[in-house]
């Protein structure tokens, strides 16, 4: 099939999007105009430390709106966080969420509106158009720069009692308001930097080789790509530049409307089950699987992952396949070791026996459907195996 033409329908989801130096200042105006009287503010103690959720909260309040503020969100949230939360927002007669955080913040916030409109028990929702009614108005501003839950329509809630995480996908996941400053960048430190930034680059490339994916998501998943390529390393080790930081907040808005509109992979099918079981930050497992699915993937779509690898940086003309595929893959490893993720996923308490249970949990993650290789059980053993390091 020639490329850029479209046999199968697609569409396309987005918030509305606010881009740019003090977007997040027009949160009580947004909130306002969108109805809200009672706002539940979801964030968490970091976030409010670096002082965004007070400003936040005084904004809204200058607009004549009541907040109540649910700060009780870890890493990689819980189900039991995401009820206490949709507890909060009844007993507080809230009519509106705005979520003020990284991607557990805003997956969390996701939960408790999904509750609050529909009832039961979050992981009920779990997999893909399984959510009826949308949930109340919400207005997210990420203080992250990758995981775009701010424009997305996944969420991705822990299963306490299994340690797993759940992946919920619905059209009624997307945020009304998505306010994206790249200001609250420069709070994060190197690491969660690092992290978050590549977790952008892992959904640019999934979204790039997805099974689902559009002339549409393309450009922005290849635009993703090179925006991290260039700037991560550089705002990793200056932390206080702004244009840097711009550069890879601009790269995670366009990475999360490729994956909202495309979907995911197997890296990402793997790195829920590794983070829900090892509690490990979501954008360093993806980063830690990252260059051995794209090994597993490579033979299905080479000349989409030899694009990637130009967007990356590199030049692969004259190279035949397997010489291309291991050039585009030791680029991936050195754009992770430059951004000081070093390592594999044994020095990170993952063993050999771990590897049964992992695997099993990661092939039942929806997000396999759209990998461009339908992995087997035994597959997913040997990428773990390949990634311990
Ligand atoms: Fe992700």
């Amino acid at each position: 099939m020639a490329e850029g033409i479209v046999t199968e329908l697609r569409k396309f989801l987005a918030p509305e999007i606010v881009f740019g130096a003090n977007a997040r200042r027009l949160v009580g105006r947004n909130a306002r105009k969108l109805g809200a009287h009672r706002v539940l503010l979801a964030s968490d103690p970091g976030v409010a430390q670096a002082g965004w959720t007070g400003e936040v909260t005084a904004l809204l309040e200058a607009e004549g709106l009541v907040v109540t503020p649910f700060l009780d969100i870890s890493p990689n949230p819980r189900d039991f966080q995401v009820m206490a939360g949709a507890e909060r927002y009844r007993e507080s007669g809230s009519d509106f969420i705005v979520a003020v955080g990284g991607g557990s913040v805003m997956d969390c916030a996701k939960g408790v509106g999904i509750v609050a409109t529909n009832g039961g028990f979050i992981l009920d929702y779990e997999g893909v158009d399984r959510v009826p009614i949308p949930m109340p108005p919400l207005i997210c501003i990420p203080t992250t720069g990758g995981t775009s839950a701010d424009v997305s329509q996944f969420a991705i809630i822990t299963n306490s009692s299994e340690h797993v995480k759940i992946a919920i996908i619905s059209k009624t996941m997307v945020p009304d308001v998505a306010l994206i400053d790249p200001g609250t960048l420069l709070t994060m430190d190197p690491y969660l930097t690092a992290c978050t930034g590549m977790d952008a680059l892992v959904h640019a490339i999934e979204a790039y080789v997805s099974n689902a994916h559009s002339p549409i998501t393309d450009l922005h998943a290849l635009e993703a790509v090179r925006l991290v390529a260039t700037h991560l390393a550089d705002s990793v080790a200056h932390p206080d530049d702004y244009t840097l930081r711009s550069q890879i907040m601009l790269a995670s808005l366009q990475a999360g409307l490729a994956f909202s509109n495309a979907s995911l992979g197997c890296v990402h099918a793997m790195a829920h089950s590794l983070g829900g079981y090892k509690d490990l930050p979501h954008g360093e497992c993806n980063a830690l699987l990252l260059s051995h699915v794209m090994a597993y993937n490579f033979s299905m779509a080479p000349e989409r992952f030899l694009r990637i690898g130009s967007a990356l940086g590199g030049d692969f003309r004259g190279l035949a396949e397997r010489e291309g595929c291991a050039a585009l893959l030791a680029r991936v490893l050195s754009l992770r070791l430059a951004c000081g993720i070093e390592g594999g996923l044994a020095s990170r308490g993952v063993r050999e026996d771990d590897i049964d249970r992992l695997a099993a949990k990661a092939i039942e993650d929806p997000c396999n459907a759209t990998n461009p290789r339908a992995p087997s059980l035994e597959d997913l053993k040997v990428i773990y195996a390949e990634a311990l390091g």
